[in-house]
């Protein structure tokens, strides 16, 4: 464990923005009634265009506040209309009766089918059986709906894959498999009504655990468990104070080499307590994990104040969820690739998992900017 050189001052920073107001590249930003306007299309393996009759479909979005989710509705609203549905794009804020309440409208309104990421996975019950006793099928986006069996189809990343691909990550870029160094770590896991969060953690953990263990990983505050490290509704504020809290409490006289983080949110608040606490890129700044791949993210990757991030391509996982709704509604076949995984309860959800990539300043150009999903001037704004 390397010793702290500089001193520790810990002083009040400010919270970093919660959004840095740009999408992927040719992304639209949202309107300011909370509907999103144009995405980029990415041609690569959109469904087909069919006639859709005018069937009105309604996504309902958990938040404006961080800017995956702002991509995610804009992208849906795009490839939907583009295929002739009517979409009903609503964004609840992470609150959960405002969810509520929107899914009520939505089936007010007549919505023939909805598409839901949800707030908290498990709050939506009854109002998914509303849905279901009016025949609206039901489409889990990203965030798998719990307790219901109205629900028709899953699409998602590899939620346990990302926590793999992280844990990999810290266990190659510290080489934890040959050193004989030790590295301290402190843990910052996402929401507990979200079953991402707890599959994210189950894979980090099935590589981590070990070095604890063993003792190459030392994580001083003992916060090793998903209840200890989980935070509620993914709040960056959280993730800061949590942080600022380790800092003080347990890294006195030590640094904290590692903060694994499992949102680009948390590392967001982890760079703000860093950086109260004194600490400096290019002499003592820890390796900071996140996850989506954020414009914000990618620019700190390059900038050195986060090491890497999961990039997961919101266009691919629209192009699945769509070929989900023209499946319930237009009687043709999605494409599945997991029928075991996602029990929410009830039943398992046929679910489609696209892939998560680990990036960090190696390989972004060649993932990130190649791809098409932010341009070198955003990156460089
Ligand atoms: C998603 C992540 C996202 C997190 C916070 C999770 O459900 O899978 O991609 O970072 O929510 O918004």
């Amino acid at each position: 464990m390397k010793k702290r050189v500089l001193g520790f001052l810990l002083t009040a920073v400010m919270a970093m923005g919660l959004f840095a107001g740009c999408g992927p590249a040719d992304t639209g930003a949202p309107a300011e009634d909370g509907t999103a306007t144009e995405a980029a299309d990415t041609g690569d393996a959109a469904p087909a265009t069919t006639s859709s009759g005018g069937k009105r479909v309604a996504v309902a979005m958990p938040t404006q506040s961080s800017e995956r989710w702002i991509n995610d509705g804009s992208n849906m609203k795009e490839k939907l209309e583009a295929l002739g549905y009517e979409v009903d794009l609503q964004y609840a804020e992470d609150d959960v009766q405002a969810q509520v309440s929107q899914i009520e409208n939505m089936i007010a309104a007549g919505a023939d089918c909805l598409v839901i990421a949800a707030v908290d996975s498990s709050a939506l019950v009854n109002v998914e059986a509303q849905a279901k006793d009016a025949g609206i099928p039901i489409i889990a986006y990203d965030r798998l709906l719990m307790d219901t069996d109205a629900v028709s189809y899953y699409a998602t990343f590899d939620n346990k894959g990302v926590g793999t691909a992280i844990g990999k990550y810290i266990e190659e870029n510290k080489d934890l498999k040959n050193t004989s160094e030790t590295y301290t770590i402190e843990f910052f896991m996402g929401s507990p009504d979200d079953n991402n969060a707890v599959m994210l953690y189950n894979g980090l953990m099935e590589v981590l655990q070990p070095y604890l263990d063993n003792g190459t990983l030392v994580c001083k505050s003992g916060r090793t468990s998903f209840d200890d490290t989980c935070i509620l509704r993914w709040s960056q504020e959280t993730a800061q104070q949590n942080c600022e809290n380790y800092l003080t409490g347990f890294y006195a006289d030590e640094d904290l080499d590692i903060c694994a983080t499992a949102f680009d949110g948390f590392a967001y608040g982890c760079k703000a307590a860093l950086e109260g606490a004194g600490y400096k890129v290019g002499e003592n700044w820890p390796l900071i994990t996140g996850q989506d791949a954020e414009l914000m993210a990618t620019k700190n990757i390059i900038a050195g104040s986060q090491t890497m991030s999961i990039y997961k391509d919101t266009r691919l996982l629209a192009d699945k969820c769509v070929t989900m709704v023209q499946a319930v509604l237009e009687g043709a076949e999605p494409e599945i690739n997991d029928t075991e995984q996602y029990d929410n309860g009830k039943l398992v959800v046929p679910s489609y998992l696209c892939t998560p990539v680990a990036v960090d300043k190696d390989n972004y150009k060649e993932i990130i900017v190649d791809g098409g999903y932010y341009t070198e001037e955003q990156l460089a704004e």
